[in-house]
């Protein structure tokens, strides 16, 4: 059977590797630079995409901190998060785990709490109007101190019971996981669930490094597992989650083109695979634009995408109901 548009779409989706800050498109943020009196270094709307050619990571990362700045009040968190939500409708997308960056925001001196209170929101009237269900991550900046995601795990104390993780991103070459091995002893102790990037840019060796110094339960990315032959079988055996960006990582040049990415053969060795979209207005697609280009690229079964979609859905940290839920609703084939 030939996988077509209707077949991605009747899928069943979860998000599990999605940074809020990184659903900033052009139109909003002009809207926001607007609103708020902040200015931006470009003319308009074409100026500012034309100018969304990244050569790496670090490349992407200094405009999507750039991009943050127009983000100072709940009312910008929530319509941020809204406009997220409204895509994940249009994409059949049920379940997210949204990342937030809170040193992003909060070292420009906006509150803990204003962040946090309009991501939240936005995703109560989406569970509301949608039954979208979620979960949301706070993620430390690898770049900054140790001692700062301390501080950071500290402001989030009052709204634990709105995070249900915490994760670690930024840029991750010369910032390895053990950097923040006692903040994740920390956040474990919390009770929180833990995940952070790795194997994105960096080496096999930092996601060793994250199971075994930070023990998370996901690798966000974990596409340069290939490396390391013992590290692939652990991830086998233990079945642990990649969240994958297949966009993202064109876009980054972690593979020179969609044609070149290990997906189909990350999943034809038995690692949990997942797809996200990272930061979607940066890399040019939500959830179905990367279903799509994985398939034109790559050309996956009927079955590899029911993989897909069980793997997420497996891999969430969604109540046991939810996943039934969820599972329940593949199509079967
Ligand atoms: N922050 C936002 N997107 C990221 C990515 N792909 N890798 C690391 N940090 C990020
Ligand atoms: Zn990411």
């Amino acid at each position: 059977m030939t996988i077509d548009h209707a077949f991605l779409q009747s899928l069943p989706k979860v998000e599990l590797h999605l940074h809020i800050e990184g659903t900033l498109e052009p139109e909003l943020m002009f809207e926001l630079a607007q609103r708020n009196n902040v200015a931006l270094p470009f003319d308009s709307v074409d100026q500012l995409r034309a100018a969304y050619q990244f050569n790496d990571l670090q490349s992407f990362l200094d405009l999507y901190y750039q991009g943050a700045s127009v983000l100072l009040t709940e009312q910008d968190f929530y319509d941020l998060t809204w406009a997220y939500l409204e895509r994940c409708q249009q994409d059949n997308v049920q379940h997210v785990e949204i990342f937030f960056d809170p040193q992003t925001h909060t070292d420009r001196g906006i509150a803990f709490a204003t962040v946090i209170n309009g991501i939240k929101r936005a995703l109560h009237d989406a569970q509301q109007q949608w039954q979208i269900s979620y979960g949301i991550i706070l993620c430390f900046l690898r770049h900054l101190s140790e001692e700062q995601a301390l501080a950071t795990l500290a402001q989030a104390e009052p709204f634990k019971q709105h995070i249900i993780g915490i994760g670690l991103d930024s840029s991750e070459v010369g910032h390895p996981p053990q950097k923040f091995a006692r903040a994740f002893a920390a956040a474990k102790q919390q009770g929180y669930r833990l995940v952070a990037h790795a194997g994105e840019e960096g080496p096999a060796e930092y996601i060793w490094e994250a199971l075994q110094q930070l023990s998370v339960e996901r690798i966000d990315h974990g596409v340069r597992c290939v490396d390391d032959e013992e590290l692939v079988a652990l991830l086998v055996n233990e079945q642990i989650p990649l969240t994958v960006c297949p966009t993202s990582n064109v876009r980054l040049k972690v593979f020179e083109q969609m044609s070149e990415h290990n997906l189909k053969q990350l999943l034809e060795r038995g690692l949990k695979v997942t797809i996200n979209s990272d930061d979607p207005a940066y890399f040019g697609g939500y959830m179905m634009e990367n279903y799509r280009q994985v398939e034109a690229a790559l050309g996956l079964s009927t079955a590899q995408w029911l993989q897909l979609s069980r793997n997420a859905i497996e891999a969430s940290f969604a109540s046991p109901e939810r996943k039934a839920e969820l599972l329940e609703q593949l199509p079967q084939r």
